[in-house]
């Protein structure tokens, strides 16, 4: 039987991916092959041509039998890039998205350009923590705090955390009420809550349906957990010069616009678009 190479490998990988409907089957076998081997992209090039390395195919044979059954590269590999940075996720917590960098991005530009010195910041349903670790990071002055309802979500975060050195207060709760009893004020408040439709649940895409529930079914309407969550934004954003900005998605965007027009008459509320022009995100800005 003729040495199969790296090269032969990654094709056959791809071709068993791609036949259980694996959306990006090349990209994902080499990843799980470089996984499996323990090399960098550049030493994964340099031994294409290579006999395969027989050691670790058992393993590799495992990870691939993992993904074959959808389950989601990160959770297989354990780590997800989020704002140039690698957080460890698990089934415990939803796998960060690119789209959710805009949070960071909207926060740390209103912070700026109001010029608030050591703001008080807050990520309510905090996942993996990929979005208050990376304000912490990304602005050292910045007191950030972290609510989560997932008692293992927020084991992931904190092991996040001090993987990159962040001050991070982890906090179990619902919402905002850990900060009810304190009459705790913020200057920003992020929030990427659960919003699909309960009625889209049951089509997610396979992968998708391997997150946790209690990250993504919003209700109904998709508004059950916002709905909650413009009350205690209500209650703990600084009555001035202050920002709440919460992640959504298009099929919700306009009943969304029309509740926080609502609930927050003194402050601008605009709908924001990713870089695909997409509505992605709700803002909320006072002062
Ligand atoms: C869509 S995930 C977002 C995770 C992370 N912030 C991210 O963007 O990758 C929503 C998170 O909210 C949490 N959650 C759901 N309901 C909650 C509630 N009532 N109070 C606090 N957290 C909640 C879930 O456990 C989950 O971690």
């Amino acid at each position: 039987m003729p040495v199969q190479t790296v090269s032969s490998l990654i094709r056959s990988i791809t071709s068993r991916l791609s036949s259980v409907g694996v959306e990006d089957a090349g990209t994902d076998a080499r990843l799980l092959v470089r996984h499996a081997f323990g090399w960098s992209a550049e030493q994964q090039l340099g031994r294409l041509v290579d006999p395969a390395p027989v050691d670790r195919l058992d393993l590799l044979e495992l990870l691939v039998t993992r993904r074959v059954e959808r389950e989601p590269l990160q959770y297989i590999t354990g780590s997800a890039e989020f704002f140039r940075r690698r957080f460890a996720v698990d089934p415990r917590v939803l796998i960060p998205r690119p789209e959710t960098e805009q949070l960071v991005v909207q926060a740390i530009e209103f912070v700026r350009s109001r010029g608030i010195d050591g703001p008080r910041i807050v990520d309510v349903g905090t996942g993996s923590g990929a979005i208050a670790i990376s304000l912490a990071l990304e602005m050292r002055a910045a007191a950030v705090s972290a609510t989560d309802i997932s008692a293992g979500a927020l084991e992931v975060a904190r092991q996040n955390a001090a993987a990159h050195g962040a001050e991070v207060e982890f906090i179990e709760g619902d919402l905002l009420d850990p900060f009810a009893n304190g009459g705790d004020k913020f200057d920003v408040i992020v929030s990427n809550p659960p919003y699909i439709l309960h009625d889209a649940m049951p089509g997610l895409q396979a992968e998708v349906a391997r997150e946790p529930a209690l990250a993504l079914d919003g209700g109904n309407d998709g508004l059950d957990v916002i709905r909650p969550l413009f009350v205690g934004i209500r209650a703990a954003l600084k009555s001035d010069w202050s920002a709440a900005y919460i992640e959504i998605d298009p099929p919700i965007a306009d009943p969304v616009f029309e509740l926080a027009g609502k609930e927050f008459p003194n402050a601008s509320v605009s709908l924001l678009t990713d870089l695909a022009g997409l509505t992605r995100c709700l803002a909320i800005e006072l002062g």
